[in-house]
C-alpha cells in the first residue's frame, strides 16, 4: 500500500483535534488511524474493525508506516464500539465512523451517548438526511460539515458533538 492519503480521508483526519483517545471504527486498511498517530493527535489510538481481513492488513500497514512512538496504536474486532474495555471507554474520545452505509452506522450510534466522547467525524455512504435527523434524536449537534468531491463521488463529513443541556449551567 502506498501512503497517500485521499482527498476524503485527509479531510477525515484533518477534522480531528487533540484528544486522549481516537477510535476509527471500520478502520479497513487503517490509513485513517495510522496518519492521526503520526500526528500525534491523541496518546492512544484505537482501530477498530469487525474483520479479521481489513483489521489484519491495518496491523500490516501500521507497522510499515507509523512514525511515532509516543502513541500506543492498537487494532481491535468488534462490531462498531461493543469490544471496547471499560478503560478505554472511560477517556475523552474523538469517534470516527466513516465508509459505512447509515443503517450499520446508526446501529453504531444507538448506544453513542454512553460514551465520552468530545467529538464524532461521520461519513456514511448512505441516507445523510437521515443520519443528520437521528442525530438531532439523539441530542446530539453538528458542528461542522463538509461536502466534497472526490474520486468522482460527492461525500459528506460530518463533525458532531454532545448537546450541550443549558439546565445545567444555570
Ligand atoms: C469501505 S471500508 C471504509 C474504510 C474507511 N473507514 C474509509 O472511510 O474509507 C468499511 C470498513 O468497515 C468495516 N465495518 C463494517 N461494519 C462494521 C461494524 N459494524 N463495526 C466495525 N467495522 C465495520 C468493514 O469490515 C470495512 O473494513
Amino acid at each position: 500500500m502506498s501512503f497517500k492519503l485521499s482527498k476524503r480521508l485527509n479531510k477525515i483526519v484533518e477534522m480531528c483535534d487533540t484528544v486522549d483517545t481516537i477510535i476509527d471504527v471500520g478502520t479497513d486498511h487503517g490509513k485513517v488511524a495510522i496518519s492521526i498517530a503520526n500526528k500525534g493527535l491523541s496518546k492512544k489510538v484505537i482501530a477498530i474493525d469487525n474483520k479479521e481481513g481489513p483489521l489484519q492488513s491495518c496491523e500490516k500497514n501500521a507497522k510499515l508506516f507509523i512514525n511515532n512512538d509516543n502513541v500506543e496504536f492498537k487494532t481491535l474486532l468488534s462490531d462498531g464500539l461493543n469490544n471496547l474495555t471499560v478503560e478505554d471507554k472511560k477517556n475523552e474520545l474523538g469517534i470516527i465512523i466513516t465508509g459505512i452505509g447509515y443503517d450499520n452506522m446508526k446501529n453504531i450510534l444507538e448506544s453513542i451517548n454512553d460514551y465520552n466522547f468530545k467529538y464524532l467525524i461521520l461519513s456514511p455512504h448512505t441516507k445523510i438526511v437521515e443520519l443528520i435527523k437521528y442525530l438531532e434524536n439523539i441530542n446530539i449537534e453538528i458542528v461542522q460539515q463538509e461536502t466534497l468531491y472526490d474520486d468522482e463521488k460527492y461525500y459528506y463529513i460530518l463533525k458532531a458533538k454532545k448537546k450541550m443541556c443549558l439546565i445545567n449551567h444555570l
